[in-house]
């Protein structure tokens, strides 16, 4: 009896991390994107965006809109120089996340575009590495 109870239990746990396996493989994109953005950015930029204190909104931010073609190396190689948001002046550091792929970058770039009040653009790789070859203006490097 305890035998068959220790099977059914080890036959369980067996399932379900071939679930989880499973699961964690079909993340789409999107969802891969906002995992990033948790790890890597919403201590500063919020979980939606909105910004804080110091930090800049993202969610329907003008700045992002207007250096939509910067996106990837202000990911990439992070900010430091004075910019404007929305009306409001910013002078902080970002870091920069040298440690993300190309495809990590889109999917992250994605995700934020995605954030309410902006325009949904979307990136692919060859975005992304276009954009890494033509780094300038106010991004770290
Ligand atoms: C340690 C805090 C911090 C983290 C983490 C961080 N940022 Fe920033 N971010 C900033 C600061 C500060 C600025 C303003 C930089 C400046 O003044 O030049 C900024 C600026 C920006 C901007 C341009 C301004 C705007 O609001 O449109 C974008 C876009 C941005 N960050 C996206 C991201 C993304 C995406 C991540 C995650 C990969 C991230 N940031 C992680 C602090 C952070």
């Amino acid at each position: 009896m305890k035998l068959t109870l220790r099977a059914v239990i080890i036959g369980l746990l067996g399932i379900s991390l071939v679930a989880l396996v499973i699961v964690r493989g079909c993340r789409s994109p999107r969802d891969k994107g906002q995992i990033l953005y948790e790890l890597h950015c919403e201590s500063c930029h919020g979980k939606n965006g909105e910004g804080f204190y110091s930090y800049p909104p993202i969610a329907g931010a003008d700045y992002l809109e207007t250096h939509k073609n910067e996106v990837a190396c202000m990911i990439y190689y992070g900010m430091e120089n004075p910019i404007v948001v929305n009306g409001e002046a910013y002078h902080g550091r970002m870091l920069g996340n040298t440690q993300l792929t190309e495809v990590q970058i889109a999917n992250l770039a994605n995700y934020i575009f995605s954030f309410p009040g902006n325009s949904g653009a979307t990136f692919n790789q060859a975005d992304i590495q276009n954009q890494l070859e033509n780094c300038s203006g106010s991004v770290v490097k």
